[in-house]
């Protein structure tokens, strides 16, 4: 990896991986491409903004033109996929977005790219990869007793989210296999932690919790999800690239796999002993149950038998030390947190999705 093209570093888990991958190798340079839609915002990357080996582009994934310059601008040799539409709610709210972005925008990437180092041959083809970053979400959901995901396990995607996901999983593979375009794909759990957007579980939560507002949960808040902190989802991410065989399938997670009430009521647990003077507290008495997602997967988990054989990756993080690391950030980030939750658009969101569930916003 030296010229590395991130798309969707402005979200959660690129800006993450962006600055996660800068300081760690001294030789590369990155690109990041974003379209800043409403789930991506440069306060993310205030830190890395002035650093000479980071580039921002705002532009889609879906302009093959404007991939196609960057590719051979930069001499791009190491592609880390990342946009996309992310919120399964949202996806039901509106799938057309999910098919664009998810789909064709990874089908402008990949077209892009074979072009660039296939057909031109811009670089030797060992030393080029494009990585796609995608969901567990794909292989649908478990019963109490199935065994965790693994590579082998069938697509049964469930929402639009995951079927946009499903589909672009199998254009990468396609374009490994009918063009020999050298590939890697992940498939992750949930990722929590700093920078990520208050429309998921855990973010959501917080700031509903810091205000006083209701704690929505969906149905009977048993539904398991694999949690991950987001550095270690950074760590495979990396490892798979430099250490994973090009056409294959890794997946990742955090062993972690309690109910969403029971980490709803941790984290009302950690603000109560970190924010001991909040009128708020017990902040557990704010959980309210509210009416379900359709469709809503019951059950993820993850075997991550194969990354930890094949690149030696584990989580770093248990589940308490991670809640605990984004609950302090939250707290010590209230104007990041004053600035990304007045936008119109997320107000116009909360509105939407909450009133619909019986919660007033
Ligand atoms: P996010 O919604 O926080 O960020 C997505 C980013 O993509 C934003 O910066 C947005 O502006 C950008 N983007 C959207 N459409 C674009 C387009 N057409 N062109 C260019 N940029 C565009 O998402 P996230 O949670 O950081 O997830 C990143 C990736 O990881 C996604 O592919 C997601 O499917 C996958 N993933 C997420 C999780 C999770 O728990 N968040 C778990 C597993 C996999
Ligand atoms: P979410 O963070 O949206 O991620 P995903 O749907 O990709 O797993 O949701 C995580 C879990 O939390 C999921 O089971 C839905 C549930 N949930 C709630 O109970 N209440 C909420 O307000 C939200 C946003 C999610």
């Amino acid at each position: 990896m030296q010229n590395v093209l991130v798309t969707g570093g402005a979200g959660f888990i690129g800006s993450n991986f962006i600055r996660y991958l800068l300081p760690s190798e001294p030789q590369i340079k990155i690109v990041n491409l974003d379209a800043l839609t409403y789930a991506g915002s440069l306060e993310n990357l205030t830190d890395v903004a002035n650093e000479p080996r980071y580039t921002f582009v705002q532009g889609n994934i879906c302009n093959e033109e404007l991939v196609l310059s960057l590719l051979r601008q930069h001499r791009i040799d190491t592609v880390v996929h990342f946009a996309a539409e992310s919120h399964v709610d949202r996806s039901i709210s509106n799938p057309h977005q999910f098919i664009e972005t998810n789909v064709v925008g990874t089908l402008s990437l990949l077209t892009a790219c074979r072009r660039v180092w296939l057909e031109e041959k811009a670089l030797p083809l060992a030393a080029v990869r494009f990585h796609h970053v995608s969901t567990d979400e794909v292989y649908g959901t478990l019963q109490p007793t199935d065994p965790a995901f693994s590579e082998t396990t069938p697509y049964a995607p469930n929402s639009p989210y995951a079927a946009s996901k499903a589909s672009s999983d199998h254009l990468v593979r396609a374009y490994h296999h009918t063009y020999g375009l050298p590939v890697t794909i992940t498939n992750c759990s949930n990722n929590y932690g700093p920078y990520q957007f208050p429309e998921k579980l855990i973010p959501l939560m917080l700031l509903n919790a810091l205000t006083g507002q209701p704690l929505p949960i969906y149905g009977d808040g048993q539904q398991i999800r694999d949690w991950l902190y987001v550095s270690d989802h950074c760590e495979a991410i990396k490892l798979v690239i430099t250490q994973g065989r090009s056409g294959e399938t890794y997946n990742i997670g955090g062993n972690n796999q309690p109910a969403n009430l029971e980490i709803v009521q941790e984290l009302c647990a950690l603000l109560d002993e970190l924010v001991p003077d909040s009128p708020h507290c017990p902040h557990k008495s704010l959980i309210h149950y509210v009416a379900d997602r359709p469709g809503h997967d019951r059950r993820y988990a993850i075997d991550i038998a194969k990354v930890k054989t094949e690149v030696g990756w584990e989580p770093r993080e248990s589940l308490i030390s991670g809640l605990r690391k984004t609950v302090n950030w939250y707290l010590a980030n209230s104007e990041w947190i004053a600035k990304i939750s007045q936008q119109k658009n997320y107000q116009q969101w909360l509105h939407k999705n909450y009133q619909q569930r019986g919660v007033q916003k």
